[in-house]
């Protein structure tokens, strides 16, 4: 006996059926049915069955998670429980992937073990170097990313075995290893520098920014300021549900190939300036806009449609501040300290300032999101703009493969294969050429 359901009465047929009801975590955040209960309903025999028409996935859970939950309304993001604020100021990167992979932050013992085997994965095979070297002087970084992360397939054919736990997890921490690698790799090889090594005794951040900076010091010192800032922006990236790339991610990691090529697929979707490359695209624009007085007039041209949106602002789940973005913007001047001000951002302060105020954005609840300020950060830090979406994919690696893993692990979850509504040409005969007009 169903006690929450839903009763649907099908108006071409009188037929009424009645829907169970399934909640998540929270009652009024969630409530879902089952969409292959509407199949049942049906116009004639003959007829296949009702379907949703979802398209962009607006309304349709594709999965049940436990990983990461936001409320886009009330401006909440929380990963395994944790407020991100909470873990933005008291956690590190490392360990907030180990919570958002595992469940449960880690006691000191395994966390010292977790540091030790991401550390010691970091070097890549010399050949992926060579392959590296493959790429045109100025093939963009994100673009040589998603090719090499693609082709690390072929180096680690043991990847394969997706449903050996120990396998998996050897995957899982070369990952999150080799992608700082990777980028700073790519960030090199653009500049036609020569590659530098990990080093071992740096943090997960601090090595990055030695493999990116480095030069001819014996060993290099990050600044505490900003090895702790890009620390914090990885935090804030991590994970967010089910959004285009970790969509891309089950997607195709519902077909069982290796997370390599799975994570390729994933960063090739957050490659869009409408998912991560929208922090390239804000820079681009704030640069284009050149100055704060011809603000009002691009405001006026985006409001005016052609095509034109203002780059970081809006989002598809949150219809209030993006809590990411907030805690960027504090965290802005602590960079800024170190770097000076970024001269363009008075020009995203003044956007803001007239938006926040102005009906149209108003009244669509478009606000600031997480990539509105962190292209100004990594530009004041010194990395060039065509970087910025590998800063991004560096650190939601790890909530990549947190939604892989928890597909991999859902009984529930089948090969991603969606139904379409069809609206083509009912069937007809081959015309011949001569008879085409
Ligand atoms: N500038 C101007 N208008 C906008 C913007 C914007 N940035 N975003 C949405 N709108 C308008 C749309 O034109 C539409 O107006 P209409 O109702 O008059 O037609 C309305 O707001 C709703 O927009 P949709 O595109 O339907 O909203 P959706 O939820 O599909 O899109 C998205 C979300 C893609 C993020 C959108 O807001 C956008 O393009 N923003 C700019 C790109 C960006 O910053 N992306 C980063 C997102 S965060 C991330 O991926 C990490």
């Amino acid at each position: 006996m169903v006690t929450e359901s839903l009763t649907i009465t099908d108006n071409r047929t009188g037929k009424s059926y009645e829907i169970p009801i399934h909640y998540g975590t929270y009652p009024d955040y969630g409530a879902a049915i089952n969409a292959l209960e509407l199949r049942q309903i049906k116009a004639s025999e003959e007829d296949f069955g009702l379907l949703t028409y979802d398209s962009g996935f607006t309304n349709t859970a594709s999965c049940r998670s436990s990983i990461t939950f936001l409320d886009g309304e009330k401006g909440i993001l929380r990963y395994r429980g944790y407020p991100i604020e909470q873990l933005a100021e008291k956690s590190s990167y490392l360990e907030t992937a180990y919570l958002l992979l595992y469940g449960e932050l880690p006691d000191s013992a395994q966390l010292l073990e977790w540091v030790h085997d991401i550390t010691y994965h970091t070097i890549i095979h010399e050949n992926i170097k060579k392959f590296m070297d493959g790429f045109h002087h100025d093939a963009h970084p994100m673009g040589m990313l998603i090719g090499t992360v693609g082709a690390m397939s072929t180096f680690y054919p043991d990847a394969k075995n997706i449903h050996d736990v120990d396998s998996r997890q050897k995957q899982v921490r070369r990952l999150i290893a080799k992608m700082p690698s990777l980028a700073a790799f790519a960030y090199r090889h653009s500049r036609g520098l020569p590659y530098a090594y990990p080093d071992n005794e740096l943090s997960y951040t601090g090595n990055f920014l030695n493999m990116l900076w480095k030069t001819t010091e014996v060993s290099y010192e990050p600044d505490p300021i900003l090895e702790r800032a890009l620390d914090v922006l990885f935090i804030l990236h991590a994970d967010h549900e089910q959004n285009c790339s970790a969509s891309a991610m089950r997607c195709v990691g519902s077909s069982h190939p290796d997370p390599y090529s799975a994570t390729a697929a994933a960063a090739a979707a957050l490659y869009g300036p409408l998912h991560g490359g929208a922090n390239e695209a804000v820079l681009r624009m704030l640069e284009q806009i050149g100055s704060v007085e011809r603000v009002p007039e691009f405001l006026e041209a985006v409001k005016s449609g052609g095509g034109n949106r203002l780059m970081g602002f809006g989002h598809r789940v949150y219809k209030n501040y993006d809590p990411r973005a907030k805690i960027i913007k504090e965290l802005a001047d602590e960079v800024f300290s170190v770097t000076g001000v970024n001269p363009l951002l008075d020009i995203a302060l003044e956007l803001e300032r007239i938006a926040l105020e102005d009906d149209y954005f108003v009244s669509r609840k478009l606000y600031p999101n997480v990539d509105f300020y962190s292209g100004l950060i990594y530009q004041a830090m010194g990395f060039p703009v065509g970087m910025f979406p590998v800063l991004f994919a560096i650190p939601r690696t790890v909530g990549w493969l947190a939604q892989w893993q928890e597909l991999l692990l859902d009984p529930d979850q089948k090969i991603t294969r969606p139904r379409q509504v069809y609206c083509g040409s009912d069937e007809r005969d081959y015309v011949s050429m001569d008879n085409r007009q």
